[in-house]
């Protein structure tokens, strides 16, 4: 499998931390001193077989940032957009890029820069599980999360019939994808049972794809085939998952046996912390009465002292300084469009 990393993302509710130029991708937010991007090049060194079978797809404004925290990336496998359109331009584009260097047989493993993986054995199996069902099913494989709440922030996949056991994981046809529902919705979608979320990783032959976009997104993948990257400011800003996985019928799923996270807000990062992830005080802190907060600074000097505190996230870094209850960290999005200039 050739992976693609997906790295032109902002992660505004990272902020104060994720800033124009140094978005969530780029940042150690769990305190093991290696980003969410190195991260995930790490884990899928040994997917792609080396540096050599590795790609990573990023906008222009953070293409240096990529090579700083990726030096052995060869640079032919970086590919630059001139400005970030989501993420059906750059799987369009990449797609038809790995398909000049490799052929339209190859198959494409796409992977978010911001996830959290609890096995690497599970992965790998199941990455092997997906590889051979989108092979023979000359399909999109994705993963599936059995949810733990209803949330708004995620793809949620219906599962249907089961095709078998791939690599001895339980494989499924798709019936339905639903990106980011409404409250109501994702509220009966996890009541039902049938229902898990997008783990927003997707495996195909490039050919599958190609064919897809042409069916479901035919603009799209014209203009790119016809113009390449040139065409980047006129294509509409769509996600994968609304131009294509909501539309096609090729899309099969492996659930998971992994723990995973999105690490989409400061929430996620609490999560972590308090599920097994590294054990680590990433603020010095002393706390009066003081109760599950979440503190964080960039600064090791720094002292965070607070009295009567409980379900807050405190985050300096220079001479900002957020404090917000758990509950709101999502309205950090709002705040950013309230302040003239990122400070
Ligand atoms: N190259 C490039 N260009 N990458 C991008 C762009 C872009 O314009 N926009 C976003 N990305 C990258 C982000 O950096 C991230 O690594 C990945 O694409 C996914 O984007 P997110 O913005 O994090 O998506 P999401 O979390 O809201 O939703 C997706 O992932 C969920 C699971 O994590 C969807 O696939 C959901 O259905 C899914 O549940
Ligand atoms: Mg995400």
């Amino acid at each position: 499998m050739i992976p693609v990393i997906l790295a032109g993302g902002k992660g505004e509710r990272f902020w104060p931390l994720s800033r124009r130029q140094r978005p969530k991708q780029f940042l150690c937010l769990d305190g093991t001193g290696q980003s969410l991007l190195q991260a995930t090049a790490d884990r899928l060194l040994d997917v792609a077989g080396g540096w050599d079978g590795l790609w990573v797809i990023t906008a222009a404004h953070l293409a240096e940032g990529v090579k700083e925290q990726l030096p052995n990336l060869p640079p032919e496998n970086l590919l630059v957009e001139v400005e970030g359109r989501d993420t059906a331009p750059a799987v369009a584009w990449a797609t038809l890029e790995v398909a000049r260097r490799y052929g339209e047989e190859a198959v494409l493993g796409f992977f978010p820069a911001d996830h959290w993986i609890g096995s690497l054995e599970a992965f790998y199996q199941t990455l092997q599980a997906a590889e051979e069902l989108a092979t023979s099913q000359q399909a999109i494989a994705t993963l599936s999360i059995t949810p733990t709440y209803a949330s708004t922030g995620y793809g949620y996949i219906e599962q249907g019939e089961k095709v078998g056991l791939f690599n001895n994981c339980a494989c499924y046809k798709v019936n339905r994808f639903t990106e980011k529902p409404d409250l109501a919705t994702a509220e009966t979608f996890v009541a039902s049972g049938q229902y898990g979320w997008n783990g927003g990783m997707f495996i195909f032959p490039a050919r599958v794809m190609l064919a897809e976009l042409h069916t479901h997104a035919p603009e799209l993948i014209e203009a790119l085939e016809t113009h390449g990257p040139a065409c980047y400011p006129s294509l509409p800003k769509l996600s994968i998952d609304y131009a294509l996985m909501e539309k096609t019928d090729k899309a099969y799923v492996v659930p998971i046996s992994f723990s995973w996270d999105d690490l989409g807000d400061w929430n996620a990062i609490d999560r972590l912390l308090k599920n097994g992830g590294p054990n680590v005080e990433l603020c010095k802190h002393v706390g009066l009465d003081t109760k599950d907060a979440l503190l964080y600074s960039s600064n090791d000097d720094d002292l965070v002292v607070t009295i009567g505190l409980e379900d807050t996230v405190v985050v300096r870094d220079g001479r900002v300084t957020l404090i917000v209850k758990k509950e709101r960290t999502q309205d950090i999005k709002k705040v950013l469009k309230l302040l003239q200039s990122d400070p």
